[in-house]
C-alpha cells in the first residue's frame, strides 16, 4: 500500500510555527509562538514583559488590568530557550470581532519579526474560530515617537484606520482604532491550512455546502470547458461506506465531503486542461469553506495511487465511466487545534523581474 506523505504532517501539541534564527555566536536557536493554556502561566509572562516595556506600559493601573485579563484571553507567547521574548492576548468585543487586547515584544527582540509571528497565529486563530474582523486601539500618530512606530507596525499587518475617539482614554492621548477584515479574500487565503484532525459531529447546512460547491464551479477552465463536476455528500451510509474504503484512514469523523470528478475533454486540439480546471475548481472551494468557518484537506494523493481507492469510492456514488475521481474534500468544524505548515520563505520562491 503506498502511502501519502506530507512534508508537514499535523503537530498535536500547542506548538506552533518555529522559526530558526541564527543567533550572533552562529548557533541555531529556535524560536516558537506557543498557545498558553495555564491562566498563572500568562500572567506570570505578560508581568515579566510588561513590566521590561515602561515606555508603552508605565501606567501602573492599567498595566495591572492588562495582565490580570490576560489570565483568560486566548494568549500567545514567543519562547527562544526559555526565554520570553514577546506575548500577544485577544479579546473577543463582539460577536463577529476580537481585539488585539494587548501585545509586548521584549526591547532586544523588536525589529525581528516576532510581533508579526505573534500576529499571524492569533489571526489564523481569530479566523477558524469564525470571527470577522479584529480590532486594536492605539495612541494616535503623532503624539509620541514610540507609538508612531507602534502606527506603523499595525498598518504594516494590514490595519485600516477605521477612527479616531478624543476622549477615549483621555485627551492627551486620542484613541485611533484600526480594523482588519478576516473574510477577505487575502486573508482567507492566509488562513487557509490543511486539516487532517477530528471534526466535530455538527452537520453543515446544505446551503453551505451550496455555496461551497458554487465557489468550485465558478473556477477558471481553460476554454471555459468547465470540465469538473462535484458530488457533495451528506447521507451518513454513503459517508461510512466512502470512509470504510480510505486506507489509510481520513476523515474519519467528517460530517460531509465534496467529491471532486473530472473528464479530460480537450480544451483545443490536443490540449487539455482538465488537471488545471479541477485544481482551481478545488482551491475555490477550500477558501469557501474555510470563510464559512469549516475546515478541510485536499486529499487527493490518497486516493489516486495505485490502490485505485478513488475507483471504489466512484463505484460507491455511481459515477459514469467517463469520469475520473480525483480529489475528496471533507468538510466539518475542526475539534483539534493545528497549526500552519513551515514554508518556503517568499524571498525565496518570488523573484522580481527575473529570477
Ligand atoms: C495535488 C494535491 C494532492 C494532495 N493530496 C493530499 C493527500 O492525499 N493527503 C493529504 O493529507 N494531503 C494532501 N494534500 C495537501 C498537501 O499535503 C498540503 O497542501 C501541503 O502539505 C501544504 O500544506 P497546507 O495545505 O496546509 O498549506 C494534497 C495537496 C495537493 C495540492
Amino acid at each position: 500500500m503506498l502511502q501519502y506523505i506530507s512534508e508537514n504532517s499535523i503537530s498535536r501539541s500547542n506548538q506552533l510555527s518555529p522559526a530558526i534564527n541564527k543567533g550572533g555566536s552562529g548557533r541555531v536557536r529556535i524560536n516558537m509562538i506557543r498557545f498558553i493554556e495555564d491562566a498563572s502561566e500568562r500572567k506570570k509572562i505578560s508581568r515579566q514583559i510588561l513590566e521590561s516595556l515602561n515606555e508603552w506600559f508605565e501606567i501602573e493601573d492599567s498595566r495591572e488590568r492588562y495582565i490580570a485579563e490576560s489570565a483568560d484571553q486566548p494568549f500567545w507567547v514567543s519562547v527562544n530557550d526559555d526565554v520570553y521574548e514577546g506575548f500577544l492576548c485577544l479579546k473577543e468585543t463582539g460577536k463577529a470581532t476580537m481585539e488585539l487586547a494587548v501585545m509586548g515584544v521584549i526591547k532586544e527582540c523588536h525589529r525581528k519579526g516576532i510581533g508579526r509571528r505573534l500576529f499571524a497565529a492569533a489571526k489564523d486563530y481569530a479566523a477558524i474560530k469564525g470571527y470577522e474582523f479584529i480590532q486594536v486601539k492605539t495612541v494616535r500618530t503623532g503624539i509620541y515617537d514610540d507609538y508612531d512606530i507602534t502606527n506603523e507596525f499595525y498598518k504594516s499587518l494590514g490595519f485600516k484606520e477605521l477612527e479616531v475617539l478624543p476622549d477615549y482614554w483621555d485627551e492627551a492621548n486620542p484613541c485611533q482604532i484600526y480594523i482588519m477584515s478576516l473574510k477577505s479574500a487575502v486573508a482567507t487565503i492566509a488562513t487557509r491550512h490543511s486539516y487532517r484532525g477530528e471534526y466535530l459531529r455538527e452537520s453543515v447546512p446544505d446551503e453551505d455546502l451550496i455555496t461551497i460547491a458554487k465557489a468550485g464551479i465558478d473556477a477558471p477552465s481553460g476554454c471555459n470547458k468547465q470540465t469538473t463536476d462535484l458530488i457533495i455528500v451528506t447521507d451518513p451510509d454513503l459517508l461510512s461506506k466512502i470512509k470504510a474504503v480510505l486506507d489509510p484512514p481520513v476523515a474519519r469523523t467528517a460530517p460531509a465531503m465534496i467529491i471532486v470528478l473530472t473528464r479530460r475533454i480537450n480544451a483545443y486540439r490536443d490540449r487539455c486542461f482538465a488537471i488545471q480546471d479541477y485544481s482551481a475548481a478545488i482551491e475555490n472551494m477550500l477558501l469557501a469553506i474555510v470563510e464559512l468557518g469549516y475546515q478541510s484537506c485536499w486529499y487527493e494523493g490518497h486516493i489516486t495511487d495505485e490502490d485505485r481507492i478513488c475507483d471504489k469510492v466512484a463505484s460507491i456514488l455511481n459515477v459514469p465511466d467517463e469520469y475520473d475521481l480525483v480529489c475528496i474534500l471533507p468538510v466539518g468544524k475542526a475539534a483539534e487545534s493545528f497549526h500552519a505548515p513551515s514554508k518556503r520563505p517568499l524571498s525565496e520562491r518570488v523573484h522580481i523581474n527575473g529570477f
